[in-house]
């Protein structure tokens, strides 16, 4: 294809500095909600490009994009009368970011196919690329889907994964698009970098984060854990990369890790103390949003207990307090956060960690308010600072508090 003429590259070419952002759309029911992620984009200064696939438009019609965006909508390599090269978007943008993003699309996209504009921008960007995945709860636990997100999170595709909700049909479960808010706060963290970065930007700092709950053996087919998913640790770990730190997350949690973080995966909680404990004296921050059993089975059977045997007769011991072992080993300048999952006297008990474990910052987590805590993809919490800060969090989605948190870890690095 022959190079346009400066004039005709106009649309494509924003004529202010502003970020550039391709906000591609594939065919599922949540492409109204891309109406919205378009129109905050467009709102937070971003110049957006739309690209939808064929099928997409049938969800949504191109006009509304042509609308909303900062240049007409497109779905062909063949749409411009003049074509432009096939590649030019993907090289232009600062932010590929995909919403929603069906089964097919990132099928499409692991396996490197650019049957369509949408995919030939994605495999012709060196841009950072967010997914944000939208199906049915079945599509999204298959493995075929899995092992796709896989594939793309070791390439460093960012996942802003879906939560819980009304799907299409009436269904209800895990595959509902995340909030655009969340959405479009995942795409500006990744453009700072290149724009002007906050005060509180992490670059440079390294944080250690924690996340899940730890499971101690019984023996070989039992343990005793708690009900932490681990959303909000790795909501943390997430955020604290987007604010460019470099970022280790100590992780008991199943859930995929956020990309461009560096990950080891632990199962009790003997192996996260030794995982903290080994990197702690290298972090400027460290997170402990991990819920850590705070007792284990003092002897777990090398084989399995059988019925026959008897009731087993189960005698616990403590485990290492390890945030209270790290407020000991501090060195200067470090900041500490703990987490207070609490469902009584939440504040003043997150009160007394602060002060028993020697750390600047405690999370008080009401767990049981509804919508909060363990397995939601929302939380409220008070963040209670050494320094007798109190800052209130209401509901809000776990990628807000986690920015939240990290606001409060920004003004200890940097004061004033
Ligand atoms: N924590 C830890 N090591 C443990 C237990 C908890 O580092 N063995 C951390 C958690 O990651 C969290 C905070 O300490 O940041 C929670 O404090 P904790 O006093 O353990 O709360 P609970 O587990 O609720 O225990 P308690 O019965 O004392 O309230």
């Amino acid at each position: 294809m022959a190079e346009p003429a400066p004039e005709e590259q106009a649309p494509h070419a924003p004529a202010v500095a502003r970020p550039f952002v391709v906000l591609g759309v594939s065919a599922g029911i949540a492409a109204y909600k891309a109406v919205e992620v378009c129109r905050r984009l467009v709102d937070a200064g971003v110049h957006v490009a739309p690209v939808l696939t064929a099928n997409a438009t049938r969800f949504v019609g191109r006009a509304t994009f042509d609308a909303l965006g900062s240049e007409p909508s497109q779905t062909s390599v063949w749409d411009e009368a003049s074509p432009l090269p096939h590649t030019r978007l993907g090289q232009a943008a600062d932010v590929v970011l995909v919403a929603p993003a069906t089964a097919d699309l990132l099928a499409r996209y692991a396996a490197g196919l650019a049957d369509d504009l949408l995919t030939t921008t994605l495999v012709a960007t060196a841009a950072p690329v967010v997914v944000c995945p939208a199906m049915h709860t079945e599509m999204w636990d298959h493995p075929a889907v899995r092992e796709n997100l896989a594939v793309l999170v070791r390439r460093g595709v960012t996942v802003v994964p879906p939560g819980e909700g009304r799907l299409a049909g009436g269904d209800v479960g895990t595959g509902r698009m995340a909030e655009p808010a969340d959405i479009v706060d995942a795409v500006l963290g990744l453009l700072r970098p290149r724009a002007s970065r906050p005060p509180d930007g992490l670059a440079g700092v390294r944080v250690l984060v924690t996340s899940g709950g730890t499971r101690e053996p019984i023996d070989p087919v039992r343990f005793i854990t708690n009900r932490s998913s681990g959303k909000q640790g790795h909501a943390l770990a997430a955020a604290a990369r987007r604010h460019g730190a470099e970022v280790v997350l100590v992780t008991a949690s199943p859930l995929a890790p956020p990309a461009g973080v560096e990950v080891v995966a632990v199962e009790t909680a003997a192996e996260m103390e030794a995982a903290v404990l080994a990197r702690a004296a290298e972090a400027d921050v460290v997170v402990m949003a991990a819920a850590v059993a705070d007792f284990r089975p003092k002897e777990a059977g090398t084989t399995k207990l059988h019925k026959a045997d008897g009731v087993p007769e189960l005698v616990l011991e403590p485990t290492t307090d390890i945030l209270a072992e790290l407020g000991r080993r501090r060195r200067p300048g470090q900041v500490l956060v703990g987490f207070a999952a609490e469902t009584d006297a939440v504040e003043e008990r997150a009160r007394s960690k602060l002060v028993a474990k020697r750390i600047d910052l405690v999370v008080a987590n009401d767990v049981g308010a509804p919508g909060a805590g363990f397995e939601h993809d929302t939380n409220a919490v008070t963040i209670l600072g050494a320094d007798g800060s109190v800052t209130a969090v209401p509901l809000a989605s776990k990628v807000r508090v986690a920015e939240a948190v990290l606001a409060r870890v920004g003004a200890l690095l940097s004061p004033g």
